[in-house]
């Protein structure tokens, strides 16, 4: 390639690259769509983006890439930090190669000095998402050891404010916002996993940025082990947001030859707030092949249902139970295996447990397939219990600091060490074996406690990465060996949930909470980068088991009925029972809805009052919508006023009434408006600019409101 500027543009994002003077790309502009630029014009917009030297400051301009080094005058967080030893630690990249890729470009450079060569690949692909990777390599020398490997994304000085999340178990995805000044916020997850404090993702917006409100800019680095996450404003003005792999002392060291990949960056550009961006996402997760594009089967599983209680004959009823009520799927969770009757115990000991399934598991698998409905299984693959067989006759196999210390337990479990190499082998035999025997469709693969001080029993070196890397590869192993087998990413609810596992997995499990009034903020916050289709939504008892909060049932469905639904509930229970043909005509409904929901847009309104929270989903080719509107809590004026609901095509009319399961009879609410319980027909601009007027709703209700199209426009 000869050209000094690159300009990118797709679906109404542009990305300008200044690959000019042999250095490493800079980023002159992301974000709204420049149209089409002449080659001069585009020479010119990169040059009229670069600053001049400031006084006070250096005596030449600094410029900023996507790899910010020090040599060029960045004085933050250098996108490479490493040594030989305390040597090379700074480098000045000299590119040597620049390649056009399908959907950017690949840019290589040499430090010949230092003997390092960096390769960068920045595409923009087809939904707008940016995303940014670097790859080191050694050219020789003494090892070279890689302390942070981390590329970032220019925002202009308009995203004056950020946001991001931090959580605890039951409550993931709580956000968190803060100006964006000068200086740097690093979040960091040390936890083997993202955890359930993860910072998620960082968004750098125009102030009060919302849904549908602003402009904004979203980074998140997709990687399933400790992650840095960085939003970073430099004295000299310069804005970034992005971030890679928290690499632990020793785990990357490049001897000759040797190279590391960043995790990718990804950067979504919402030119009208926090939707835009996420469509994005959603969109480019879609259009991969192997993103799970057959309809969600409605799950049954038996966690809260039954606990470690494993019964067969109680199985069975609650098998025949979910298929009564039209489930499509039943998952055996915890509980199945040797010495597990509780949580203290049993984990490694991946048989089958003679004493509780006498003839096997295969007998409950046929009749789960024999309903008509798909068996699924959980595990947890990555970790041992101190009592179990395993560790009993491996202890060697445990993750642990080194000098004889066995990090402290959570959940009376350890990690074990998949860097060793047994270790590896047996566990994956044994998921190979379980599956071959059992034809689940399905695994839950959960990761139940942080990884602290986990270290090789051999060489006392921190595993994080090693570990990281053999989870994607057990994954891997089983999805190529069973292909269609469909995995969940579950970590003690949502502690893991990353672009990258989600490249691996079809769902993952938002959270333990099941509580509506807790998930209708998770679900909400957690689809800024999931799919509605790709987050397990799980209506429980009216009672929550893990707040104690009741909630109506319709409520409950209200809230699952966006995602991927299950029942997590004993539907054999008086409770369940009661209310049966309930559950199954939501769960007809859902199953009618499905397509809209899994394929559509998501939307969500900005409201004054956030004890409503009011969103939807859309069509792709916009012929009908979803809407929910829930009071979370006693709203500070009786009425919400009339709610907006956007996404519509503005020039098209809608029919919009109430929806309710068939066997739900009433519309919910007390005092009801007018137009309420019929239809009424308005166009998608007045829905959008005006909104309709909502009951006043009790707190912890919820209405679900449907529009199609009638007509041409
Ligand atoms: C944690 C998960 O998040 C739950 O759904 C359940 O599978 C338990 N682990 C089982 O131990």
């Amino acid at each position: 390639m000869d050209t000094d500027v690159l300009h990118l543009r797709a679906s109404g994002v542009s990305v300008l690259l200044d690959l000019s003077d042999g250095r490493l790309p800079r980023i002159a502009h992301w974000g709204a769509d420049l149209g089409s630029l002449s080659d001069e014009a585009a020479a010119a917009l990169v040059s009229t983006g670069r600053g001049g030297f400031a006084f006070g400051g250096l005596d030449s301009a600094h410029a900023v890439s996507v790899l910010p080094e020090h040599s060029y005058g960045w004085l933050g967080t250098p996108g490479l930090e490493g040594s030989r030893a305390g040597r090379d630690h700074s480098t000045r990249f000299v590119v040597t190669d620049v390649a056009r890729t399908p959907d950017g470009v690949e840019v290589t450079a040499d430090d010949a000095d230092a003997a390092l060569r960096v390769r960068v690949d920045i595409e923009l692909l087809a939904s707008g998402l940016l995303r940014a990777r670097a790859t080191l390599t050694s050219l020789g020398g003494e090892p070279y050891e890689v302390s942070a490997l981390a590329p970032m994304l220019p925002v202009p000085p308009v995203a004056a404010e950020l946001l991001d999340f931090t959580g605890r178990w039951l409550r993931e995805r709580t956000p968190q916002r803060t100006p964006f000044t000068v200086g740097t916020r690093l979040r960091e997850s040390r936890a083997g996993k993202p955890g359930h404090d993860s910072a998620f993702l960082v968004a750098a917006g125009t102030p009060a940025f919302g849904f549908a409100r602003g402009e904004v800019w979203m980074a998140h680095v997709a990687w399933s082990g400790n992650v840095r996450t960085l939003a970073e404003r430099g004295r000299a003005g310069d804005s970034l947001i992005g971030g890679g792999e928290l690499l632990l002392p020793g785990e990357v060291r490049l001897a000759a030859g040797e190279s590391y990949a960043s995790p990718w960056v990804y950067g979504a550009y919402g030119a009208t707030g926090l939707d835009e961006a996420s469509a994005r996402v959603h969109r480019w997760l879609r259009a991969r092949p192997e993103h799970p594009h057959r309809p969600r089967p409605v799950t049954v599983n038996t966690w809260e249902a039954v606990y470690f209680d494993h019964d067969h004959a109680r199985l069975l009823a609650l098998a025949d139970a979910a298929a009564a009520v039209g489930a499509e799927r039943f998952v055996l969770d915890d509980g199945w295996f040797r010495h597990r009757r509780a949580d203290n115990a049993g984990l490694g000991d991946w048989h089958v447990d003679e004493g509780v399934y006498p003839d096997g598991l295969g007998f409950l698998a046929d009749h789960v397939r024999g309903l008509g409905l798909e068996f699924g299984l959980w595990v947890e693959p990555e970790m041992i219990n101190p009592d179990s067989d395993l560790a009993r006759a491996h202890p060697e196999w445990i993750a642990q600091a080194g000098h004889g210390r066995l990090p402290l337990e959570e959940r009376h479990q350890q990690v074990l060490d998949l860097t060793h190499a047994d270790a590896y082998a047996s566990i994956e035999e044994r998921l190979h074996a379980l599956v071959a025997e059992l034809r689940p469709a399905y695994l839950k693969w959960d990761h139940n406690r942080v990884l602290l001080e986990a270290g090789s029993s051999a060489t006392g070196r921190p595993i994080v990465r090693e570990q990281t890397l053999a989870f994607y590869r057990l994954i891997d192993g089983l999805r190529e060996a069973f292909p269609g087998l469909e995995i969940e990413s579950c970590s003690g609810g949502g502690a893991r949930i990353d672009l990258e596992v989600l490249g691996r997995t079809d769902r993952v499990w938002a959270s333990d909470c099941n509580d509506p009034l807790e998930r209708q903020s998770i679900q909400r916050w957690t689809q800024l980068l999931v799919p509605p289709e790709m987050i397990g939504a799980h209506v429980g008892p009216p009672a929550a088991h893990t707040t104690g909060r009741t909630a109506s049932l319709g409520f409950r469905f209200a809230t699952a009925l966006f995602g991927h639904l299950g029942l997590e509930w004993d539907v054999t229970a008086d409770d369940a029972v009661a209310a049966r043909d309930e559950i199954a005509a939501w769960v007809a409904l859902h199953k009618t809805l499905r397509p809209v929901l899994h394929g559509g847009t998501v939307v969500t309104t900005d409201l004054a009052d956030d004890a409503y929270a009011v969103h939807g989903v859309v069509a792709e080719d916009l012929s009908e919508a979803v809407y929910s509107i829930a009071a979370l809590r006693l709203p500070l004026t009786a009425e919400a006023g009339p709610v907006r609901l956007g996404g519509l095509d503005a020039d098209a009319s809608y029919e919009v009434g109430v929806l309710v399961p068939d066997a739900g009879g009433e519309a919910p609410g007390r005092a009801l408006p007018a137009w309420w319980g019929r239809t009424v027909t308005l166009t998608g601009r007045a829905l959008a600019v005006r909104g309709v007027q909502v009951p006043a709703l009790p707190p912890e209700d919820a209405v679900l409101l449907r529009a199609r199209r009638v007509g041409d426009r």
